[in-house]
Formats: structure tokens, sequence, C-alpha cells
């Protein structure tokens, strides 16, 4: 599987994404949405898949939507763009399986919403964040008013907005923006070892926790107690469940089959 601006690895149920754009720092366009959108529609029915982790060749992870691109739009274009990255967003934020960004460099708008969409966000010490889009008089586009307020709490993403200050990887670690930071050449052991920790687990049960956080954290408390119990019923009809259950019983490790 090779797209023009992706770059597609995979070692045993781990599958790594690198978005290759270098001359134009990875920044996002219509071409990047929709290899994104096929890969990423490919991998969610790939039952042997565990984990995606998603990063950028060169210094940036993702410096933007592309502005070269942007820069004639007319309103209409405009939403209609937005619209686009934000379907792609949304497809990663549900995507069955966990997303890892490894942010290796600048994420800077589209890439900060990318790397916001994504389950948990590794950097290098390198990294750097921020939604600048207030310095070319536009606002965020692929859900970062949204999901960034979510994220690091109403003001702080406030400022981040209203200011458009680009952050060091260890800021963005304090602020939540950020997971861990690492040293540059431990980004991609690091996530590997994250996604490798996650794939000897119950595939199923992996994504349902997913699933439970992404929807629970919108709905009320009550409805999303509901919905885990929902989910904790279902993972009782796997056999991944009995087999987990069966290997703490028997005192041996787990072989779950995601079934
Ligand atoms: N779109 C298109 N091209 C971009 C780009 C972007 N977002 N960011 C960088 N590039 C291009 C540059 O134009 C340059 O190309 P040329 O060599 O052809 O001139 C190349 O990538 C290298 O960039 P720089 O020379 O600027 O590299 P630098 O190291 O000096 O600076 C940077 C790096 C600080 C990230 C700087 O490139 C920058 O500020 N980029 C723009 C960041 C930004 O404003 N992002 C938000 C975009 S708007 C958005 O994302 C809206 C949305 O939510 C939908």
């Amino acid at each position: 599987m090779d797209n023009p601006t992706l770059k597609i690895e995979r070692e045993g149920g781990v599958v790594v994404i690198t978005l290759h754009r270098p001359e134009a720092l990875n920044a996002l366009n219509l071409s990047v949405f929709d290899e994104l959108e096929a890969v990423f529609t490919s991998l969610a029915e790939d039952p042997s898949l565990r984990a995606v982790i998603l990063t950028g060749a060169g210094k940036a992870f993702v410096a933007g939507a592309d502005i070269k691109e942007m820069a004639a739009f007319t309103p209409p274009q405009a939403r209609a763009f937005a619209r686009r990255g934000q379907q792609v967003m949304n497809l990663i934020e549900s995507f069955p399986r966990p997303v890892l960004a490894a942010v290796n460099g600048f994420a800077l708008g589209g890439g900060c919403e990318l790397a916001m969409a994504c389950d948990l966000r590794i950097a290098s010490e390198r990294a750097k964040a921020g939604q600048p889009e207030v310095n070319l008089g536009v606002v965020p586009g692929f859900g970062g008013t949204q999901r960034l307020a979510r994220l690091v709490g109403r003001a702080k993403a406030k400022y981040l907005l209203f200011t458009g200050e680009v952050i060091s990887a260890d800021h963005a670690l304090a602020l939540g923006l950020f997971d861990e930071v690492v040293a540059p050449e431990m980004l991609l052991p690091r996530c590997r070892e994250i996604a490798a920790t996650i794939a000897a687990k119950g595939p199923l049960a992996v994504s349902y926790c997913k699933q439970a956080v992404n929807v629970g954290i919108e709905a009320t408390l009550a409805q999303g107690i509901d919905y885990e119990a929902e989910l904790f019923a279902q993972t009782f009809a796997t056999a991944d469940q009995k087999e987990g259950m069966a290997a703490f019983i028997e005192k041996r490790a787990a072989r779950f089959k995601g079934e």
C-alpha cells in the first residue's frame, strides 16, 4: 500500500503512517485528505490491525492546512475544505483501533488539529505546537477550537487561539496537549513500545474502551455510564473475554484473537 503523500509501513499488527510532503512541511490539502481517508478506511477492515502510529517526514509533523491552496478560496470553498478536513479528523478519532500521533516537529494549525484527533500524542523534544491561524486572519477549521478546549480547558485554549503562540513540547506537555515528550531518537521506539503493549491486550476491549471514552465525554455522566455497562455486557459475548478470564485462572498469558 503506497500513496504519493503518505508512506505506510507495517510491523505485525502495528502500522506506521508517515505524512510525506516535506517540501510543504507536510501541509494538509485535499489529496492528503483523500489518501488518509482511503488508508484509514481500508485499515478499519483489517482484523489483525492493533494500532496505528501517525507521524511526519522531515522537520514537521504537519505545519497546517496548505496556505498556498487556501489563499484564493471563496467562503463556500473554505466551508467545503473545513468540512472535508473535519470528516477526516472524525474518521481518525472514531477509528476502531488506537491511533498514536508521533509528533516529530511542528504541529501547527491543521497539524495540531490532526494530532488532537489521535488518541495519544507522544512528542519529540523538538516538537512545537500551536494554532497560529489568527496570524493569517482566519480561525482553525478542522476542529481546533473544539478539541483544544476539551483537551486543555477553555481558558488555556483561548490563550493559544487568541495569541497564535507556538509553544515548546514541554509547554504542550504541561498543558496536557502532549502526553509524553521524549528524545527525538526515542520517538518512534517509544510509540512502537506503547503500540506493542496495546497489541497484547484484548483488541475488542481496547476498541470498546476508546468508544466508551469518546462517546461518554460528549454525554452526561449517567448516559456515559449506561453506555459503558452496555459495552461491558457486549464483551461477555466475545471469545476474548472467555480466553482472558480463563488465562487468568490458569495462570498463563492470554492469546487474544479479537473475536
Ligand atoms: N502551507 C503551505 N506551505 C507551507 C506551510 C503551510 N501551512 N507551512 C510551510 N510551508 C512551506 C513554506 O511555504 C516553504 O515553502 P517554499 O520553500 O516553497 O517557500 C516550506 O514549506 C518550508 O517552510 P519555511 O521555509 O517557512 O520553514 P521554516 O522552518 O522557516 O518555518 C514554520 C517553519 C514556522 C512552520 C513556517 O513554515 C510556518 O509558519 N508555516 C505556517 C504555519 C501556519 O500558519 N499553520 C496554520 C495554517 S492555517 C490552518 O491550518 C487552518 C486550518 O485549521 C484549517
